[in-house]
């Protein structure tokens, strides 16, 4: 039998066909484009997101030769938080406003007016944020009454891609968590946020547990994804409680810190844990009965492509026609640099933050540049940033009560041995990697083996396929100027909160 792990990400969608030892069998990713219509905004096209899945679920089933009645379940991860609307004729309404779009900070003080502070974390688990889908529901309200008006469902982007492959208006948990509509202690849609917002609960999927199964393939489906008319669909995840399950972090005390586009520190936790001041999220977690708590850093991997991209591009393209990982040859660059990039410190604000000063003005800052410093200073000074925000992430993570045992590395950025010796002196502790490539991918392909019965259960899965690795120990060295370095960097932030702030209303006219 084979598993399938349908990815919806923000570059492209990505399918994985799986064996039933959780071996990679083929994969085919389809990308597509982000429009932003204007500063802030991001939108991308629904239609887009089922033409990749249709794309790769074929190319997957061509490339491998499998059967597709021997296809025992599907499971969907994806970019979460994203709005998609269809009328009553099941037509998408508008572009679908996804995660990291910006323009609903008026939506946000909306909705805390409206249900309170407190209430809203108390209830949701997380104050009003731009990225989530309530506060894009609520901009459409305002801007665009006729479409909201016409609007008869409300879902999440891989739940459309549910819906067309099934029928069913169907979400889980995980995913729904980052809606702020869903009562995350109780794990079902809170009908005082929905009272209070306006919105209609028939415009609501039904809402399943991660690894239920919540429909099966239709034949018209089936015709253009090359699939087998019948093939369960299990609820799937949102792409950070995917990748937390792919990378097993399904126990208390195991944690993973993700370098990807934004960085983010993941902690299973067995108890309801929210953090009074909002400052990290609490959501449902894949595993039943179970949350995960994470601090999410804008601009990770993000900060590195943009100094790669603007100051290394000669590298980068000598790199390339050597054929050589451009990205290995950065690492070797910022080995230049010592430890502390002689004293030159990055805040990696380029896109705002989060985790912990959830702050759409703040933006990016080199802290003590001086003539001495050249780029390699410059790169080595983005990566210890990068981690320094991955430090604050962990360390409210860690006044919550969760004793990190072991910390997992992933991401593109796990790829860089130098970048996981930083995480391991900057976190003080050993940082591993383990053989899960293939992250929420394989995650929800677990989800799929569970609810299709192959699997007994989740954590019992994860022990059975995922390992450690390689170990990265901390150096003494390191972690002391690391420590030293990290106060100050905690330091500036407060310092030029207000300015961030000045800076924006220039920027805004
Ligand atoms: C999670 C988040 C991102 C998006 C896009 O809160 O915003 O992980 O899901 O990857």
């Amino acid at each position: 039998m084979y598993l399938i792990g349908i990815d919806i990400g923000t570059s492209g969608t990505k399918t994985v066909l799986f064996d039933e030892e959780l071996n990679t069998v083929a994969q085919a990713v389809a990308e597509y484009p982000l429009y932003q219509p204007q500063n802030g905004w991001a939108e991308q096209d629904p239609a887009d997101w089922w033409n990749a899945v249709c794309v790769t679920a074929k190319e997957v089933i061509q490339k491998s030769g499998a059967d597709p009645s021997a296809i025992a379940g599907i499971g969907l991860s994806g970019q979460m938080h994203g709005l998609v609307m269809l009328d009553k004729e099941d037509n998408v309404i508008r572009p679908s406003i996804i995660w990291c779009d910006q323009r609903t900070g008026k939506e946000c003080e909306q909705i805390t007016d409206i249900i309170g502070k407190e209430k809203l974390i108390e209830i949701t688990a997380n104050p009003a944020l731009t990225g989530f889908t309530a506060s894009k529901i609520m901009w459409v309200k305002n801007h665009e009454p006729e479409n909201f008006a016409r609007c008869a469902k409300i879902m999440l982007p891989k739940d459309y891609i549910r819906y067309m492959l099934t029928g069913e208006f169907a979400t889980e948990v995980s995913d729904a968590s980052g809606m702020q509509l869903l009562d995350v202690p109780k794990r079902n849609w809170s009908e005082y946020v929905l009272e209070k917002l306006g919105i209609d609960r028939g415009m609501l999927g039904k809402m399943y547990e991660s690894y239920e199964i919540t429909g099966k393939v239709s034949r018209c489906a089936a015709e253009k994804c090359g699939l087998a008319e019948g093939t369960p669909v299990v609820g799937g995840a949102g792409d950070q409680a995917a990748g937390g399950i792919g990378n097993g972090i399904v126990t208390e005390g195991v944690v993973s810190a993700t370098i990807g586009t934004s960085g983010v520190v993941f902690a299973h936790t067995d108890k309801l844990s929210i953090d009074p001041a909002g400052r990290v999220h609490t959501f449902c977690h894949a595993v039943p009965g179970a949350w995960h708590i994470m601090g999410v850093t804008q601009a990770a991997g993000l900060s590195f492509k943009w100094i790669r991209d603007t100051m290394f591009a000669s590298e980068k393209l000598a790199a390339d026609e050597l054929g050589v990982d451009a990205n290995y040859l950065l690492d070797k660059i910022c080995e230049k640099s010592p430890v502390g990039a002689n004293g030159l410190i990055y805040l990696p604000y380029l896109m705002g933050e989060r985790t912990p000063h959830l702050d759409a003005d703040a933006r990016g800052v080199f802290f003590g540049l001086s003539a001495i410093h050249d780029k390699r200073d410059m790169l080595r000074a983005v990566m210890e940033g990068v981690v320094f925000s991955l430090c604050d992430c962990m360390g409210i993570i860690k006044n919550m009560g969760v004793d990190p045992k072991t910390v997992y590395a992933s991401g593109g950025g796990a790829a860089s041995t130098l970048w996981r010796q930083m995480l391991a002196d900057a976190f003080n502790m050993p940082v591993s990697v383990n053989n899960s490539v293939q992250g929420g991918a394989m995650g929800v392909a677990i989800l799929a083996g569970v609810g299709s019965g192959i699997y007994p259960n989740i954590p019992d899965t994860c022990r059975r396929f995922i390992s450690e690795k390689k170990r990265s120990e901390p150096n003494k060295e390191s972690a002391a100027v690391y420590e030293k370095t990290y106060r100050l960097y905690e330091n500036l932030y407060t310092a030029l909160k207000d300015s961030f702030k000045t800076l924006a209303d220039i920027n805004n006219g």
